[in-house]
């Protein structure tokens, strides 16, 4: 018999089903999905808009290469530009969050001819090398031959110690607004602005990696418009395929044009399922005005986390933005995620060694949310209160 790898650890339940903030497993249990596949299934699972749009395409053209053009990529332009961050205007399809790294990686490198890059502690880009390399965690990294011109700079510390880090041999600072895998930790506005800033004063691109904050999961379009900063690069994932896997390196002109034909590519980017998927996801967001139902709902549920949690000894912080929230706890996370599944039917999941971590999909409801918060707060209970 062959072995599935996985190199993540079971959650022990067999899922068979799913449609917008729910799954089903093989006894039949409905679960609330906090979890969403780390983050991508915002917008629901099997969502009618997505599927649709998907199985249009497939059945009209599905495998073209980049060399050649297609109708839909006029369209697919045309409504990336309604949400296109800033005035980057020039965007890059591939396939992953990692590949999105690395690209931006090479733009940086190509366009400054520097080699440095800056990058966060606690920061997470992902597990292909360039992606790695950036990503802060030693157990990822260790045993394996990471670049060595990067750098980890405090997250949220001031212009002082950023200058310490940001200067002139610099190719790229690359920051989440959020950092997600690390533990759910706002950027302050403050902190992205200085990033940017300095980065901008000693010829650095910023690269604003929104893979697991952006298209509307902090209740803005991109995190980083919380504050002044203005990237150069923007990359998105997750969530902006429905659940196709599709990710979006933002750019502009003049540094896309420091890479020439033949320096980067890869098989699927811009594969016409996915830009039918991007399309149909891009139309749904400003249809719904997806981020003013996260803000409302993401109130909702910090604020009932907030009510139940606060004041229990074994809770050490709560915080998050729109529907990026994490509870922080004094121990070990895997025994409240474990009581969250088998008792609450809530599948959460972990971020940092101590963090709960709810990324739920946009149109949770108001039972959904004292679904999920009564639940933690009995599993912390049950668990940790003595
Ligand atoms: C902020 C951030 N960047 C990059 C990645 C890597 O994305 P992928 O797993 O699609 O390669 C992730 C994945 O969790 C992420 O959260």
């Amino acid at each position: 018999m062959l072995s599935l790898l996985r190199y993540y650890g079971s959650r022990g339940i067999v899922l068979e089903r799913g449609y917008m903030q729910y799954l089903w497993d093989t006894s039949g249990n409905r679960y609330l999905d906090a979890n969403t596949g780390h983050g991508v299934a915002f917008l629901g699972h099997s969502n009618p808009h997505i599927v649709d749009a998907i199985a249009k395409q497939f059945k009209l053209l599905a495998s073209l290469g980049l060399s050649f053009r297609s109708r839909l990529e006029e369209s697919v332009l045309e409504s990336l530009s309604r949400i296109r961050p800033g005035k980057l205007d020039s965007v890059l399809f591939l396939n992953t969050g990692a590949e999105a790294v690395e690209a931006a990686l090479k733009l940086a490198w190509a366009y400054t001819g520097r080699k440095k890059i800056v990058a966060f502690r606690n920061s997470f880009h992902g597990r292909t090398l360039g992606a790695l390399s950036v990503t802060w965690n030693p157990r990822y990294r260790k045993g394996f031959p990471v670049l060595s011109d990067v750098v980890f700079a405090p997250y949220n510390s001031d212009a002082e110690m950023l200058g310490n880090y940001i200067d002139h041999d610099t190719a790229a600072v690359i920051v989440e607004p959020v950092q997600g895998e690390g533990g759910v930790i706002p950027g302050s506005p403050r902190f992205l602005g200085d990033v940017s800033r300095l980065a901008g004063e000693a010829g650095a691109l910023l690269i604003v990696d929104e893979i697991q904050s952006g298209f509307g999961r902090t209740g803005r379009t991109w995190s980083y418009m919380k504050s002044l900063a203005e990237p150069d690069i923007v990359l998105v994932g997750k969530s902006i395929g429905g659940g196709y896997p599709v990710s979006l390196v933002f750019t502009r002109e003049d540094i896309a044009s420091s890479l020439k034909g033949g320096r980067h590519g890869s098989t699927f980017a811009g594969n016409l399922p996915a830009m039918a998927a991007v399309e149909a996801a891009v139309r749904l967001f400003l249809e719904e005005d997806i981020p003013s139902k996260t803000r409302v709902a993401g109130r909702e549920l910090i604020g009932q986390l907030r009510r139940r949690l606060g004041g229990n000894s074994a809770v050490r912080d709560l915080r998050g933005e729109g529907l990026m929230i994490g509870v922080e706890l004094r121990y070990r996370p895997e025994p409240v995620l474990k009581c969250l599944q088998e008792e609450s039917r809530v599948l959460a999941l972990k971020a940092g060694a101590t963090v709960v971590r709810f990324l739920p999909p946009y149109m949770i409801t108001g039972g959904d949310i004292e679904q999920a918060a009564s639940g933690v707060e009995s599993c912390v209970s049950r668990e940790y209160s003595r």
